[in-house]
């Protein structure tokens, strides 16, 4: 039986477990995965390691640290955070599927990111990862924070991540969550992934900014129907929830300790049967 797990604190009601259990279970893989909180990452990590563990997710607080105890892949290097690791070479690798989980929700909507004008809203671990995600193929990207500092620095560390030949450089921009008002009406993706709007009916972007060319996703998923995507849908915007993004940073995290294609009906069902 092969083992997978996930380190992070708290983890105990995390939905990782069911979703990739019925991975494993529609594939016929004999394997399960379990979760933990430990006191630290690399120690965390080399004692899995050391175990047979065949693969593990990392989760806040602990994808900066997971650094630490592995090889990161290009990407997981660029936005400085590891969110799942590979130990089926010496030493582990470290990857960052967190990124594709942007991606490919967005992209399973049809929502094309290609030339996008694209607003993320949030400065934490998952504004990062929708950041990295929409950098290269916007054409525009702005950052917006209740905390403009750390809006700017995210900015500063995306524009030097970006390749030097990108054919239409991205203008990466920063500000304070007042920027949205000139923003967003002018946007054509917007990424909501500040935590407001979990557990409430809050709304970090006023509707009236809202409007029918808008693609919106929102990293929150409890609820699944935020404020925000209810008063982007009733202003004809396409919504993406939160649930989007977390199946597909796990599927493509299933995908490289398996090998397999994801059988991604069965853990987009699991999923959503937990919420
Ligand atoms: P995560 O890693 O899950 O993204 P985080 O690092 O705690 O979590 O980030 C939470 C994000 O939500 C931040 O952008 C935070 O803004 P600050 O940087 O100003 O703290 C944002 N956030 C949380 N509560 C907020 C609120 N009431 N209004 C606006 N933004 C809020």
């Amino acid at each position: 039986m092969d083992v997978y797990g996930l380190i992070g604190r708290p983890v105990e009601h995390s939905l990782s477990p069911p979703m990739h259990e019925a991975g494993f279970e529609a594939l016929g893989l004999d394997a399960r995965y379990v979760t933990f909180e430990p006191g630290d990452a690399v120690d965390a990590i080399r004692g899995a390691d050391a175990l047979g563990v065949a693969g593990m997710n990392v989760t806040v607080p602990f994808k900066q640290d997971a650094l630490g105890a592995v090889e990161p892949d290009d990407l997981a290097a660029r936005v400085g955070a590891v969110n799942t690791v590979d130990f089926s070479s010496d030493p582990p690798t470290g990857h960052n599927t967190d990124v594709a989980g942007v991606t490919r929700a967005l992209e399973h909507h049809d929502v094309s990111l290609d030339g996008a004008a694209a607003v993320v809203v949030g400065a934490g671990g998952a504004a990062r990862a929708a950041a990295f995600a929409l950098a290269e193929p916007a054409v525009s990207l702005h950052v917006a924070n209740r905390t403009e500092e750390r809006a700017g620095g995210l900015a500063d560390d995306v524009r030097a991540s970006l390749p030097d030949d990108l054919d239409t450089p991205t203008t990466v921009t920063a500000g304070g969550l007042d920027t949205l008002a000139d923003r967003v009406p002018a946007a054509d993706l917007l990424v909501n992934a500040t935590s407001v709007g979990m557990e409430s009916d809050e709304t970090p972007v006023p509707a009236e900014h809202l409007h029918g060319d808008l693609a919106v996703l929102d990293a929150v998923y409890a609820p699944l129907d935020t404020r925000l995507l209810r008063e982007a849908r009733a202003a004809g915007a396409t919504t993406v929830d939160g649930a989007w993004m977390l199946l597909y940073q796990g599927v493509e995290a299933f995908e490289r300790w398996t090998g397999a294609d994801a059988p991604i009906e069965a853990m987009n069902a699991a999923l959503r049967s937990e919420m």
